[in-house]
């Protein structure tokens, strides 16, 4: 996984916690890397959840409302450093995930790991079917990053999660059952 996630993970982490929890978990969480992630370096995604997992323990917050509020700082980072020109609906923006942005991503930096997100029904601006595959345990990241998806189109929108894999915690395989409503402005 790219450096540049570690570190918006432990910037995200200081302004919610303080720079205090993130030394503890640091200096606490055991990591081969030792913990100096620069931004263009890659890391084994273990290292990832053995931080979320560190910051659990330490805060009493779980793994899984800390990789959805996550995911909301990491979508912000990502779309403000990559903008999508034309894209003014959440689901425009889902839909060109595997297509477009993941795959460029893939393009630019061969040495990143995308997950699957896949569009299985869209239909027309209101409901949209998308399911997560990864061979990250990260489908708690990606629902973050999919509601922040209607905050930043200023939506109003809600989801159920269809677990596709067995009894995997962090869950790695999901179907996402999204619905917008009005515009919330
Ligand atoms: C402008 C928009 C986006 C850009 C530029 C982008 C780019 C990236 C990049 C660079 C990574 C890290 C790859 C690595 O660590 O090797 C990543 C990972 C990821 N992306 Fe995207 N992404 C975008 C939007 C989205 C959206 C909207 C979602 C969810 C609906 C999403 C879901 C994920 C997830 C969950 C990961 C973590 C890795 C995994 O789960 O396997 N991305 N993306």
């Amino acid at each position: 996984m790219k450096g540049v996630v570690f570190r918006e993970f432990l910037d995200h982490a200081e302004a919610v916690f303080g720079v205090a929890l993130v030394d503890q978990v640091l200096e606490t969480a055991d990591l081969p890397s030792g913990g100096a992630y620069t931004s263009v370096g890659y890391y084994d995604h273990e290292e990832m959840l053995a931080l979320v997992g560190r910051t659990s323990e330490l805060t009493g917050k779980s793994v899984r409302d800390l990789l959805v509020g996550f995911g909301s700082t990491l979508f912000r980072s990502l779309i403000e450093s990559h903008a999508q020109k034309g894209v003014s609906h959440p689901f425009d923006l889902l839909e060109r995930i595997h297509g477009v942005i993941h795959r460029d991503v893939r393009k630019l930096y061969p040495d990143a790991e995308v997950p699957e997100i896949i569009v299985v029904e869209r239909v027309g601006e209101g409901r949209i079917v998308v399911e997560y595959r990864s061979a990250r345990p990260m489908a708690d990241l990606c629902e973050g990053m999919i509601k922040a998806t209607f905050a930043y189109y200023g939506k109003d929108g809600d989801y159920d999660i269809i677990r596709l894999d067995n009894d995997c915690a962090p869950l790695r395989e999901a179907r996402f059952d999204i619905t917008i409503g009005a515009d919330t402005d």
